[in-house]
């Protein structure tokens, strides 16, 4: 029964597949189905956590040891009482039972960058607060727990009528949606921190409400160097092998009565009803893994004119970031006061620039365009005799193609224009004028900026803009200026030029003038008309165009959704991730990245050291691991990688695994058939990202950091062993 449950995108693509091929080549077949067989243990999925008893059976026969309630209960305290959302789009877990959380360095880095100066570096030394008052308070940041989650559709979809135009479908949506959010929270009336949130599922056929309770007072415990937690930086990020100690340490407070309070001296540290023991057992390859966290994104049951457009686009936003990129790297090669300018910046832009490298290098290998459209070809000689269904392909389609020439001129816009740091700046003054205040000149735009990198982006940039974009969609009076001026160099020049904004010293002469006197200046300023011109051309001809087909497509992903789950009713359909809380479960394993090569699923201290450099950057090991590693100070984290008669002892750094994430998995806890935290998710293999679109058993691999090296390095690098006492090890 699982198996049928389960094998659902397999079966769907092998066994069709697998007899296209048999003609053709019976070596292909072979390994084809090899492979799928080899991976049996490889999961696809990120399943609601209240509906997680569908997949139980499935998960027991896979090594979890623990029941449906284990993982989500609404009366008993359960493992989602021991996961947070992080921030605005991380997720971090409870490790002690005095509010003791963990998350990535990369989602805590935002918070440790705040509290660093040239006095106290914790983004260069780490930090390690030794007692509770020295935990660091981070205004803004919030963790939210997940009270309880509810089936909503019947009431958010009471009075919709099928034949409702869907603005006015929206409408009453809307409203219904408002009315079950109020009635969840009247319950919680008076007292602090409850939140709700309807999400559509599936889209739009089905809701469910969110209550969560979100805590205010979250503080920095702990943060290991970035030579550690951002060990291998852009050049390892993605990839595997992978040597990061990609984690920090926060602490939540809550008001004497264990609830949610704003910052103040006397909380006291937060009592979870659950947090999770750990295991330092260690994991083989096979081994049952899950991960439980708030994946962000995946499109897994769109269209192939879908895939076909992010085909189009990733390469477009893909070259305008490698030009930006070429730019920036360059120039923080030659000038290490501009690399820690641009340091954060460039690890943005490489960050998606990556990613969408090695999902269009998926997708084009797995020819999920092909697959899409011969599964479509299928879909819609079913459909065809079904009022209901016959036909929506057709409208998706049409959707598609109306909305095709804006959202390829839009990436020129938002990956072109709009990414001139300068246009930023731009906005940001437009903003202010609008709302009838004078801007502040933006100190902190100005301490990380060099108008001289960001004219030769522009330059780039608008290069870019002027090549590719069609006359439709460009401002008007665009391409004379341009012929005017005698080139990009020069138009962007002049802008440079004449422009108050990138001069900090300028802005501030002009905004220091009488009032009227400055905001005719600001309106004047040639960035700021610049800016004007594009986002008018932008709102006025690319966001209708979008907006409309957006709406369009809402419509009929809502039919297309529910035809596929007719259409296939064996097949087991997880929601699309959009940051509500979901469970992926899947094994240790290593993976082929090309013919004949095999990556390993571990990763260990003898790595590190391997990639140790003093001169390349990414790769300057810190001292204090350095020791650590000649004098074999390992303490309790020593694993023996050699034989019984030869020891041999190390520390194991980083895994890979089956799990189906996404961004926003980022600090998820990595669990073990017990419910024991094994690890810190972090990232995926680059070459598994299209997993958004298509997951691929073979190839896609989430990336953690182990559990040990996160324990190894808070006792033997930060001194803090004291945390680990607070711990539950098992
Ligand atoms: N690739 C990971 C994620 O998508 C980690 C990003 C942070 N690390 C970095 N080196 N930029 O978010
Ligand atoms: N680093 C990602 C995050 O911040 C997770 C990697 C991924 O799976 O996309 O959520």
């Amino acid at each position: 029964m699982r198996e049928a449950a389960h094998g659902h995108g397999m079966r769907i693509h092998s066994s069709d597949n697998c007899d296209n091929f048999m003609n053709k080549k019976r070596l292909l077949l072979f390994l084809w189905c090899l492979s799928a067989a080899f991976s049996a243990l490889a999961d696809e999925g990120m399943w609601l956590p209240s509906l997680i008893g569908r997949q139980v059976d499935d998960m027991k026969a896979k090594g979890f040891r623990l029941t449906a309630v284990d993982i989500y209960s609404v009366n008993q305290a359960s493992l989602k009482d021991a996961v947070v959302l992080f921030g605005r789009g991380c997720t971090g877990e409870l490790v002690s039972p005095e509010g003791l959380l963990l998350t990535n360095h990369h989602c805590g880095y935002g918070q440790i960058q705040s509290h660093s100066s040239l006095q106290h570096d914790y983004l260069t030394d780490g930090f390690w607060a030794m007692s509770r008052e020295e935990e660091l308070p981070n205004p803004g940041l919030t963790v939210s727990f997940l009270v309880r989650m509810e089936d909503v559709t019947d009431r958010v979809l009471a009075g919709v009528k099928d034949d409702m135009d869907e603005t006015r479908r929206q409408k009453k949506i809307a409203a219904n949606i408002e009315r079950e959010k109020e009635r969840a929270l009247k319950e919680y009336k008076g007292q602090k921190g409850y939140e709700v949130s309807v999400e559509s599922l599936y889209y739009g056929n089905q809701y469910f409400l969110f209550l969560f309770r979100t805590y205010g007072d979250v503080r920095l415990v702990g943060a290991p160097p970035s030579a550690i937690g951002k060990f291998g930086g852009d050049t390892d990020n993605w990839m595997w092998p992978r040597h990061t100690g990609d984690f920090s340490v926060f602490r939540i407070y809550a008001d004497a009565d264990n609830q949610p309070a704003d910052y103040s001296p006397d909380n006291v540290p937060y009592r979870p009803r659950h947090w999770f023991p750990v295991s330092t057992a260690g994991m083989d390859e096979g081994d049952f893994t899950f991960v439980y966290g708030c994946p962000g994104s995946t499109r897994e049951y769109v269209t192939s004119d879908h895939v076909a457009r992010v085909m189009v686009s990733n390469p477009n936003k893909i070259r305008m970031r490698t030009e930006r990129l070429d730019i920036i790297n360059a120039a923080m090669a030659a000038d290490p006061a501009v690399r820690i300018k641009y340091a954060s910046k460039a690890a943005n832009i490489a960050n998606a620039w990556k990613k969408w490298q090695g999902e269009s290098l998926g997708l084009e290998r797995l020819g999920t365009l092909g697959k899409k459209r011969a599964y479509e070809e299928r879909f819609a000689r079913w459909a065809a005799g079904q009022p209901e269904y016959a036909g929506v392909l057709e409208r998706l389609r049409s959707a598609y193609e109306a909305g095709n020439g804006a959202s390829y001129a839009a990436d020129f816009y938002t990956e072109g224009i709009f990414s001139i740091e300068l246009m930023s700046l731009a906005n940001y003054v437009t903003v202010a004028l609008e709302a009838g205040e004078m801007p502040v000149v933006p100190g902190l735009f100005y301490k990380d900026y060099e108008p001289e990198i960001d004219r030769q982006v522009a330059c780039a940039l608008v290069r870019e803009f002027a090549e590719h974009v069609p006359a439709v969609f460009m401002p008007d009076g665009f391409a004379e200026g341009l012929a005017e001026a005698g080139g990009v160099e020069e138009y962007v020049g002049r802008l440079f030029d004449r422009s108050a904004l990138a001069d900090s010293a300028r802005l501030a002469a002009l905004t220091a003038l009488p009032r009227k006197e400055a905001v005719a200046a600001l309106t004047a300023d040639p960035a700021v008309e610049f800016y004007a011109m594009f986002a008018d051309t932008y709102r006025q001809r690319i966001s209708p165009v979008l907006e409309e087909a957006d709406r369009t497509l809402a419509r009929e992903y809502r039919t297309y959704m529910r035809g596929q789950m007719e259409f296939e009713p064996e097949r087991n359909f997880y929601p699309d991730a959009n940051l509500t809380l979901r469970v992926a479960y899947g094994a240790v394993e290593g993976y082929n990245p090309e013919d004949g090569v095999r990556h390993l699923p571990v990763t260990t201290l003898e790595g590190i050291i391997a990639k140790d450099n003093p001169d390349i950057y990414d790769y300057d090991v810190p001292d204090a691991l350095r020791r650590c590693y000649e004098e074999k100070d390992y303490g309790r984290w020593a694993v023996n990688v050699g034989t019984e008669e030869e020891p041999y002892y190390t520390v194991p750094v980083a895994f890979l695994a089956t799990n189906h994430t996404t961004g926003g998995n980022s600090g998820s806890p990595v669990l073990n058939g017990d419910g024991e935290l094994v690890g810190i998710n972090f990232d995926r293999t680059w070459l598994s990202t299209m997993s958004d679109l298509e997951f691929d058993p073979a190839m896609c691999r989430n990336i953690s950091v182990d559990i040990r090296y996160v324990l190894f390095v808070i006792e033997k690098i930060g001194g803090a062993g004291y945390l680990i006492d607070e711990m539950t090890l098992r």
